[in-house]
């Protein structure tokens, strides 16, 4: 099936426009900040006993880029935050919900989402969301659940990580495969409150084969999402120490344990089935097939897990967007640094039905179907 069909009387109507969205928004801006370090895959063979050829090969990373000393994910998070606000041509008082998505917050103590308020000058509601490299797919969930509610209009939506920070840079295991990043996303909610119940007229003008015009915008927002979790996978990704079971002590430093460590085969394993089986689970909620996306943006963990999920859902390969080859693993910016590149280039245009999907340390889980509409604030 694909976005337009034609139906009985011979007019091409927008096959799923009736269809109830499970949350209703626009997208006003969008931003990203990289580390000004590019760490390529030679240099990191030059200390460690790897190669460009193995990390290529296994990953699809040629390189990443590395924060320096004031590029914590606190400062990553602000810049992305502010070139999003100019986007949308809004100022940050103008916000009403602020949610970081992180795992590497910039302190334990206020939250990330807390400062950058602060920072912007905006009293909104503010909050840290940890779903690991599923963050950002979860964080467009309860936003978009937010807006919906109408508990929020003006959602800042940031995704920020700097997890070369919890790397232990001697294991070549791990070290190889993270970058830091973060980018954001203002959400502005539906201000006619018709939320989910969009029934306009949709008619355009045409002949089967002939030109098409479609005489009205469609609607933007979540069509539908999946969150799950795979309890068996819970120990294979883990940064022990640190928190309030194992607070940082000597030993705990001395035995590594605040270093990220993981079974990266497992994860592999775990996260090509998790992730097919989200996706097919949401194109199914909301009516769709593999050939209605237009874009798959999902989690640049490493490009065979991207490719083996592509086969297995049966995606045309054209729609996977991959930017793992210059990032690296960035967990929660992954996804938005990816939106922001296809929305710059003018890949991601207004309609695009756009399959976002994550999954990370949990093993979280997330996939979201979004039909993107951009608009300045209205
Ligand atoms: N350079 C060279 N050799 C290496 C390297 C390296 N950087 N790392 C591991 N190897 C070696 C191993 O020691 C092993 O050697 P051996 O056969 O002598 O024992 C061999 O390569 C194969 O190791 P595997 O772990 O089986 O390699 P695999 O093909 O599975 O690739 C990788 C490893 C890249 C980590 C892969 O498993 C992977 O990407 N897993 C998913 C990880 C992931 O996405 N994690 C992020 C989750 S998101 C979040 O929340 C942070």
């Amino acid at each position: 099936m694909t976005l337009l069909d034609w139906n009985a009387t011979g007019l091409r109507v927008e096959a799923r426009r009736d269809t109830p969205l499970q949350a209703r928004f626009d997208v006003a801006g969008w931003g990203s900040a990289l580390p000004e370090r590019r760490v390529t895959n030679d240099e990191l063979a030059a200390v460690l006993d790897t190669s460009d050829e193995w990390i290529t090969a296994r990953t699809g990373i040629k390189e990443r880029r590395v924060s320096g000393p004031s590029e914590s994910t606190g400062p990553l998070a602000l810049a992305a935050a502010r070139q999003a606000l100019a986007r949308a041509g809004l100022r940050g008082d103008q916000i009403d919900l602020v949610v970081v998505c992180t795992t590497t917050p910039e302190q334990p103590m206020p939250s990330t989402a807390a400062q950058l308020a602060a920072q912007l000058g905006s009293s909104a509601g503010a909050f840290d969301l940890n779903a690991a490299c599923a963050g950002f797919v979860y964080g467009l969930v309860v936003a978009g659940s937010m807006l919906q509610a109408g508990t929020a209009r003006r959602v800042l939506l940031v995704g920020a990580d700097t997890l070369t920070r919890a790397v232990d840079w001697q294991d070549r295991g791990t070290a190889v495969l993270f970058g830091d990043g973060a980018a954001a996303l203002v959400l502005v909610g539906d201000p006619t409150g018709r939320a989910g119940h969009v029934t306009h007229a949709a008619h355009a003008a045409g002949t089967p084969g002939g030109p098409v015009v479609v005489t009205d915008d469609l609607p933007g927002g979540l069509l539908a999402s999946d969150l799950v979790d795979d309890p068996e996978g819970v120990e294979l990704l883990t940064i022990a120490a640190g928190g309030s079971g194992r607070p940082t002590t000597a030993d705990t430093l001395a035995a590594g344990d605040h270093f990220l460590r993981m079974d990266g085969r497992e994860v592999f394993r775990r996260a090509v089935r998790a992730v097919t089986d989200s996706v097919l689970r949401t194109l199914d909620r909301a009516g769709c097939t593999p050939a209605d996306v237009d874009l798959f943006v999902p989690h640049q963990a490493n490009a065979r897990i991207i490719d083996a999920v592509v086969n297995r859902v049966g995606l045309p390969a054209s729609t996977a967007v991959q930017t793992v080859d210059r990032h690296g693993n960035t967990s929660a910016a992954s996804v938005p640094l990816a939106l922001g590149e296809v929305a710059d280039t003018g890949r991601l245009r207004d309609g695009s039905l756009v399959l976002t999907s994550g999954f990370g340390a949990g093993l979280t889980v997330g996939t979201s179907l979004l039909r993107w509409r951009s608009s300045r604030d209205q």
